[in-house]
């Protein structure tokens, strides 16, 4: 769970956690992120969760906005948005003080989104929302842009294995061409770009980067506790992986590229 340091303060609100039986560990490298490993009620009936002041939200979903490094007042695209939890995120670490354009080609996500937002104590007035394709999508150019691209989720494998049955190569292949559209499009709005997928495989990872012309970019480990990529690609060293089985959380792959 991420606590929203929009409608709380650690400290509290790790408090009330404990006076509802909750056992936690809070994250060492994320600190706003904590692990649940008891709870004596579901999640979603907790106090603080009904509040908004806490978030259920994988580590690795935070950890791809961290490689984001979100600064106040940058302008900011996240080209694929909904239904909001990595926006509302930039906005809690940018203290509300990002400006923000939201795009999704969902409008029902977009509308779920619009309602998240504010539940969460987003400033809406610093978001824009937008309907759009975001691999076309034309607009200014922006200090940084986030593709948090449509996937296999196979990176949720081990939560449900249910996933397994809906995987087949022709909906890895159909992903990685809109993957591969949306990291070109971002690369044109913003010279600070973070690429992720929930998906542990490279046709969604590595190879995704392997088709850039990288004598173009420069690929930058913005985060360095997590893993590299896979040894599938000469550049794997540049590139971040999370894995369930060593970080605990989803199965990630980030990217984050700069000119
Ligand atoms: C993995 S989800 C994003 C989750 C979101 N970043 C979050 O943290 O809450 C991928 C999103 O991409 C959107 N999407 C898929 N293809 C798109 C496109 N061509 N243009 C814009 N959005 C697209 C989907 O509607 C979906 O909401």
């Amino acid at each position: 769970m991420r606590v929203n340091t929009l409608r709380t303060s650690e400290e509290s609100v790790l408090r009330e956690l404990e006076l509802e039986g909750v056992e936690f560990i809070v994250s060492k490298e994320v600190p706003y992120m904590v692990k649940v490993v008891n709870s004596k009620r579901p999640i979603r009936t907790l106090k603080p969760v009904k509040e908004f002041k806490v978030v259920p939200q994988d580590l690795a979903s935070a950890v791809v906005v961290e490689a984001l490094k979100p600064g106040f007042n940058e302008s900011i695209i996240d080209l694929t948005a909904a239904p909001g939890l990595k926006t509302s995120l930039i906005m809690m670490l940018s203290e509300n003080r990002a400006k923000v354009v939201a795009c999704d080609k969902s409008l029902k996500r977009l509308n779920i989104m619009r309602n998240l937002l504010k539940k969460l104590g987003v400033d809406l007035s610093r978001v824009s929302l937008i309907h759009s394709d975001s691999t076309t999508i034309s607009l200014r150019r922006f200090d940084k842009a986030l593709v948090d691209a449509p996937c296999s989720n196979s990176g949720a494998i081990h939560k449900d294995p249910g996933i397994k049955l809906s995987l087949t190569k022709g909906k890895v292949l159909h992903n990685s061409i809109i993957q591969s559209k949306l990291l070109s499009n971002a690369l044109r709005l913003a010279d600070y770009v973070t690429f992720s997928t929930c998906s542990i495989l490279p046709e969604e990872g590595e190879f995704i980067i392997s088709k850039l012309d990288l004598s173009d970019v420069k690929l930058f480990r913005a985060i360095t506790w997590v893993g590299k990529g896979y040894p599938v690609v000469n550049f794997y060293e540049s590139l971040m992986r999370l894995m369930p089985h060593i970080h605990e959380c989803e199965g990630f792959f980030i990217a984050t590229l700069t000119r």
